[in-house]
């Protein structure tokens, strides 16, 4: 039984297969009802629009049904730690709700944000481990501190806009503003995910308190040396977007004042500037720009990038629903 809780677990020729099985199912979206009487259920620690929206209809185009759950809220709270003295407010523990689940449904998907305390707690990603841990049926991640399902979705849209195999195409991921210190699971992923498909990928941030945890780093420079691709990190943003061919961006709090925001606001103030704005795609070769969604206008990016014909956003939201469809059936044996 195989989890889908990141990209790096699996083949590239899987992430292929499930790619070109999205393509399949995007040109013929309710044909298929592979997975008739089949059932997920979608936990929810944290809110969504996309991904509870693509996942419920996704489920219900390919003939599944879908249970939305949000634990600790509606459903009971939850306690994930081996041994624990269960005497706080969590009334049953993940070896119950995953064994239950499993009973009940053929996959167990999972939404749990970091809780932005202690980054070295939130890097193991506990609540889905542990669901993986204890579930006898699939697990996915609707993102914890990576978001795979994402970065299927964006690489879908790239191969769609871009054209291709995507390999060498310069990749330009860069941080931009907002007023809170958000999840780095966007960035974490886009940076494997453009590595994987062998692009020369650069990482444009504020400075080096801004570095994705090096697993990912990591990760990000063992595809690029796999793949024939790169790898490379600045803070120059004229340099990071002369000639890019694709611009990616997302906002993240530096992870070393992780748990203690109030000592990194001075320094974010002043890093407003790195908006994405059209005098910066000016620079680039006709890119192709992206945001995961949710996106702050005139605050991470401006109006008119958002608004440009060059702007593919939608189409990566689009995709999410015909990623995750694919993923479903494959999980599960019944590919398109
Ligand atoms: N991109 C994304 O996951 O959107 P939601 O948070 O709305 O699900």
């Amino acid at each position: 039984m195989k989890h889908f809780i990141t990209t790096q677990e699996w083949d590239k020729t899987e992430l292929d297969a499930i790619l070109d099985s999205a393509t399949r199912l995007k040109a013929d979206p309710i044909q298929h009802h592979l997975l008739k009487g089949k059932s997920i259920a979608l936990l929810f620690f944290n809110p969504s629009l996309r991904t509870r929206t693509s996942f419920e209809l996704g489920a219900d185009q390919l003939g599944a049904h879908a249970v939305v759950l949000e634990p600790g809220k509606g459903a009971w709270g939850i306690s994930f730690e081996d041994g624990a003295i269960m005497d706080g407010s969590e009334e049953e523990h993940v070896k119950e709700a995953a064994g239950v689940l499993s009973r009940y449904c053929d996959l167990i998907a999972i939404r749990a944000f970091p809780r932005f305390v202690n980054w070295a707690e939130d890097r193991q990603d506990t609540v889905i481990r542990q669901f993986a841990r204890y579930s006898s049926v699939p697990v996915i991640n609707m993102e914890t501190i990576t978001h795979p399902c994402q970065e299927l979705a964006h690489i879908l849209a790239l191969k769609e806009h871009v054209g291709g195999d995507l390999v060498g195409k310069r990749y330009l991921l860069t941080w931009t503003w907002h007023p809170k210190p958000l999840n780095t699971a966007v960035a974490n992923s886009a940076a494997m995910i453009a590595t994987r498909f062998g692009m020369n990928v650069t990482l444009l941030c504020p400075n080096e308190q801004y570095h994705l945890d090096d697993r990912y780093l990591d990760a990000a420079k063992s595809n690029a040396d796999e793949t024939g691709g790169s790898f490379d990190i600045t803070y120059d943003i004229e340099q990071a977007y002369d000639g890019a061919e694709i611009v990616y961006t997302k906002s993240w709090g530096a992870l070393p004042y992780f748990g203690r925001w109030e000592d990194e606001a001075p320094m974010r103030q002043h890093l407003q500037h790195f908006i994405v704005d059209q005098p910066k795609m000016n620079r680039t070769d006709n890119a192709v720009f992206s945001h995961c969604l949710p996106v702050r206008r005139n605050v991470k990016v401006t109006d008119d990038v958002l608004d440009s014909p060059r702007c593919i956003a939608l189409d990566e939201a689009e995709n999410r629903l015909h990623v995750q469809k694919a993923l479903m059936a494959h999980l599960l044996n019944a590919s398109a």
